[in-house]
C-alpha cells in the first residue's frame, strides 16, 4: 500500500485501483505541492470540521464522484453541499468495500466557521479513523490532545503506522505524541499537523529521533513524499 503525505494532517492512502483521502487542506496550504485537482479516490474522511482539514473535501468529492466519510453532524452539513456522503460515530465500524474504517476519539474541537454571518456551527464530536487494509492497520488521530484511551485502542489494534499531529498548540505537541504512540504501541509514527502555521512549528526529524529511543519507528515525510507499507 502507497502513503502519500500532502502536507497538513492530509495523507492518501492508495493501494491497487483504491485510494482514499483523509483531511484535504491543499489549496489553502502554503506548503503543500499537490492540487487537489489531481486527486483521484473514492473516498474522503475528515476527522472534524475545521477548515484546516476540510477546505478541498467537497471539490474532491464532486470531481470523482467520491463518498465523504464523516461524524454525523459533518456528513450532513456536507452533504448539504451536494455531495454523497456516509455519517458514522465515535465506536462504529464500516465497510468501504475495499476497507474497514472504525472511528474513534480524539479530544478536540470540532466546528465550521461561517464568517460572513460570524457564526460559528458545531459539528459534533471530533475523531480519528482506525482503517483496515490489506493486512495493515493504520490510525490517523486526526487533531488531538494525549489522552490516556489510547492505551486501549493500543490494546483492540495492531497499530503498523499511526499518523499523530506533533504541532502543540491546537494538539498534542512532540514529547505527548511520543506518549501517544507508546500507549498506542504503533510500530511507526509519521508526524503531522506541525509547519503549516507560525503557532504550530516543530522539528519533525528530532521527533523522529525521539521516537527511535523508544524503539518505535517513524518517518517525518515532506508534502508530497510518500512511503510503502
Ligand atoms: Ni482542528
Ligand atoms: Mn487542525
Amino acid at each position: 500500500m502507497e502513503i502519500i503525505y500532502h502536507g497538513h494532517s492530509c495523507v492518501q492512502l492508495k493501494n491497487g485501483s483504491h485510494s482514499l483521502i483523509i483531511d484535504p487542506f491543499l489549496s489553502g496550504n502554503p506548503l503543500a505541492v499537490t492540487r487537489p485537482e489531481t486527486i483521484e479516490v473514492q473516498h474522503v474522511l475528515l476527522t472534524h470540521g475545521h477548515l484546516d482539514h476540510t477546505l478541498d473535501a467537497v471539490s474532491i468529492a464532486r470531481k470523482n464522484n467520491a463518498t465523504i466519510v464523516a461524524t454525523f453532524e459533518l456528513a450532513t452539513y456536507m452533504s448539504w453541499q451536494g455531495v454523497n456522503t456516509h455519517a458514522m460515530n465515535i465506536g462504529g465500524k464500516t465497510s468501504l468495500g475495499y476497507a474497514e474504517v472504525e472511528m474513534v476519539q480524539a479530544f478536540h474541537s470540532s466546528s465550521i466557521f461561517l464568517e460572513e454571518e460570524r457564526r460559528i456551527i458545531y459539528m459534533g464530536m471530533p475523531g480519528g479513523f482506525v482503517i483496515k487494509w490489506d493486512g495493515k492497520t493504520i490510525l490517523h488521530a486526526g487533531d488531538t490532545g494525549l489522552f490516556s484511551d489510547m492505551q486501549l485502542i493500543g490494546r483492540r489494534h495492531s497499530i503498523d503506522l499511526a499518523f499523530l499531529p506533533i504541532g502543540d498548540n491546537f494538539t498534542m505537541g512532540p514529547s505527548d505524541a511520543v506518549t501517544a504512540a507508546e500507549w498506542l504501541q504503533a510500530k511507526s509514527v509519521v508526524p503531522l499537523h506541525f509547519n503549516t502555521f507560525p503557532a504550530i512549528q516543530q522539528d519533525g526529524e528530532r521527533f523522529v529521533a525521539m521516537l527511535k529511543e523508544k524503539g518505535i519507528g517513524g518517518h517525518a515525510l515532506q508534502p508530497g513524499q510518500s512511503i510503502s507499507i
